[in-house]
C-alpha cells in the first residue's frame, strides 16, 4: 500500500487523482474495504453512508449480488471478446438494441466506450468525422459550459469547464469554447427573475456564436442539468430557448447523461426532465452501477448516417477499442436495466424525491445553510459563513460530514448529495442527521 523512509513519511505508489500530490506524503488515504447497501465500511469498520454514490455512480448501492451474478455467469461462459471487425458477442448486440429502444431518438446506434470521458472523446471525435464526409468541414467548433465536467482525456479535460483542469496541461485544446452555465441560484443579479435570467444566458450564447462565427461550430455539449457543476438548475424556460437558439444556427445538440441517465432526475434520462431531445447522448456510470467501467455514445440515425459515409468514403471506419464493448460490463449493464424495470427503480426515485428535497429545504433553519435545491435524488445545499473564508465550506463540511459518517461532494461553498438510487426514507433521515451533526460542528468550531 505505501512505504515509510527514514523520516516516516508515507510515500505511495498509488498517484491519487484529486488531491494535491504532496499532501498524499503527510496523508493516508481512507481506505474503503467493504459495501453493503447505501453504506460503505473503512478498515477500521465505520460506516459511512455514500451520499454521493462514489463520484454518482453506484446507483444500486453497494451489495447488488444479482450483478456480480451477472458478472459471474458471463466471465464463466465468456470472459471477453472483442466487438469490431465483423466478430461480436450476443450480450453487447443485446444492451445496445435495448440502450436504442430506451434512448429518446428514433433508430438510434450505439457506440460503446468503458468511461465517460471516453464516451464524449469519441463523440467529439465522431462530429469532426460526420462534418468532413458532410461537405461541412468547417464545423469543427465545440462550445461547453462553465462549471461542467466532461472527463479527463484532452478533448474531455478540454471541454470541462474549470480552469483548475486546464492549468499546467497546456489546455484547452483549440477549437473547444466556453460560455455561461445557467446557475440560477449563484449567478443571478439582484431581483433578475429566472426567465430574465434565461434570456440572459441565451443571448451570452448568441454573441459567442456570432462572434465565432455559426459556420464553424459544430456542437453543443451539455449535462441537462449539470451536476458537475454543483447542481446548476436551469430556469424553466432556458432549455426551450436553448434549443431553438441551436436549431437557428444548426448547431448539434450533444447531451452528456454519464451523471444524469438512468433515473437520477426523475426519468431515465435527465433530456426528459427538461423537455428536450438531443442529437446524441452519452452514458456510464449508473449504466453498470459501477461495477464494470461501460460508457456508450447514443447516437441518432441522421448523425450515425455520416459516419456510415465517412467510413464509405474511407474504406473503414478506423475507429473501434480493445474493451469498447466488452462482454462482462455488458452483462452487468443489462442486469442494471432489467432490475430497474423489475425493482421500478424510476418510480421509488419518484416516490422517496419529495421526502429528499423536503430534507434539504429544512436544513435551510441552519445558520450555515443559504439555500438549497434539488431534482429527482440529486441535491445540493449552498453554505454561508461570516467568519469562514469564502470557497471552502463545501471542503470542510465534506470533511466534517466524513467524521459523522457520511460522503458528499464538496464544491466551494456548496455540497452536492446524490445517495444511491435504492436509498430508502429511513436511511435518507439518517443520511440528514449525519448531515446536520457535521454542520453543527462546524458552526461550533467557528464560534471558539
Ligand atoms: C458529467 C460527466 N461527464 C463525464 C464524466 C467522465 O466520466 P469518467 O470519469 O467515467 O471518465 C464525468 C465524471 O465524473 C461527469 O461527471
Amino acid at each position: 500500500m505505501s512505504s515509510a523512509n527514514l523520516a516516516n513519511q508515507i510515500d505511495p505508489t498509488v498517484v491519487f487523482g484529486f488531491t494535491n500530490l504532496p499532501e498524499n506524503r503527510q496523508r493516508e488515504p481512507l481506505r474503503i474495504v467493504r459495501g453493503k447497501g447505501v453504506f460503505i465500511y473503512d478498515e477500521r469498520g465505520k460506516d459511512y453512508i455514500e451520499g454521493a454514490s462514489s463520484f454518482y455512480c453506484t446507483s444500486l448501492g453497494f451489495s447488488e449480488e444479482e450483478l456480480i451474478e451477472a458478472a459471474v455467469k458471463q466471465m464463466r461462459e465468456l470472459p471477453f471478446y472483442v466487438t469490431a471487425a465483423h466478430r461480436s458477442v450476443p450480450v453487447v448486440e443485446e444492451l445496445a438494441e435495448r440502450l436504442a429502444a430506451m434512448a429518446p431518438m428514433k433508430n438510434a446506434k450505439v457506440a460503446f466506450a468503458a468511461t465517460g470521458s471516453e464516451a464524449n472523446d469519441a463523440l467529439l471525435k465522431f462530429l469532426w468525422y460526420h462534418n468532413n464526409a458532410s461537405e461541412k468541414p468547417k464545423r469543427k467548433k465545440v462550445i461547453a459550459r462553465l462549471g461542467s465536467y466532461h472527463g479527463g482525456t484532452i478533448a474531455t479535460a478540454s471541454l470541462t469547464g474549470w480552469v483548475k483542469y486546464h492549468a499546467g496541461f497546456d489546455l484547452p485544446m483549440a477549437g473547444i469554447l466556453h460560455t455561461e452555465q445557467p446557475d440560477y441560484a449563484n449567478l443571478a443579479a439582484p431581483g433578475e427573475s429566472e426567465a430574465a435570467f434565461a434570456d440572459r444566458m441565451i443571448d451570452l450564447l448568441r454573441n459567442l456564436i456570432e462572434q465565432e462565427d455559426p459556420e464553424t461550430i459544430g456542437a453543443f455539449f451539455a449535462e441537462p442539468v449539470s451536476v458537475s457543476a454543483a447542481l446548476a438548475l436551469p430556469p424553466a424556460t432556458y432549455w426551450d430557448k436553448l434549443t431553438a437558439l441551436l436549431d437557428e444556427f444548426e448547431i448539434r445538440l450533444f447531451d452528456d447523461e454519464v451523471v444524469t441517465g438512468f433515473a437520477r432526475t426523475g426519468n431515465i434520462f435527465g433530456c426528459e426532465t427538461y423537455g428536450f431531445t438531443p442529437d446524441c447522448m452519452t452514458v456510464a456510470k449508473a449504466l453498470t452501477s459501477a461495477y464494470q467501467p461501460l460508457s456508450a455514445v447514443i447516437m441518432s440515425e441522421d448523425f450515425y448516417e455520416g459516419l456510415e459515409r465517412g467510413s464509405a468514403q474511407a474504406g473503414m471506419f478506423s475507429h473501434a477499442g480493445t474493451y469498447h464493448g466488452h462482454p462482462v460490463p455488458a452483462a452487468v449493464a443489462l442486469r442494471v436495466l432489467e432490475l430497474m424495470e423489475e425493482r421500478d427503480i424510476l418510480g421509488h426515485v419518484r416516490a422517496i424525491g419529495p421526502h429528499f428535497e423536503a430534507a434539504l429545504a429544512a436544513l435551510e433553519d441552519h445558520p450555515l445553510v443559504r439555500g438549497s435545491r434539488a431534482v429527482g435524488l440529486a441535491g445540493a445545499v449552498d453554505l454561508a459563513s461570516p467568519s469562514i473564508e469564502s470557497g471552502t465550506l463545501g471542503a470542510e463540511a465534506a470533511a466534517c460530514a466524513e467524521a459523522n459518517g457520511l460522503f458528499i461532494r464538496p464544491s466551494g461553498d456548496t455540497i452536492v448529495m446524490a445517495p444511491p438510487l435504492i436509498i430508502t426514507l429511513d436511511e435518507i433521515d439518517e443520511m440528514f442527521r449525519r448531515f446536520r451533526l457535521a454542520l453543527d460542528g462546524i458552526l461550533e468550531g467557528s464560534r471558539k
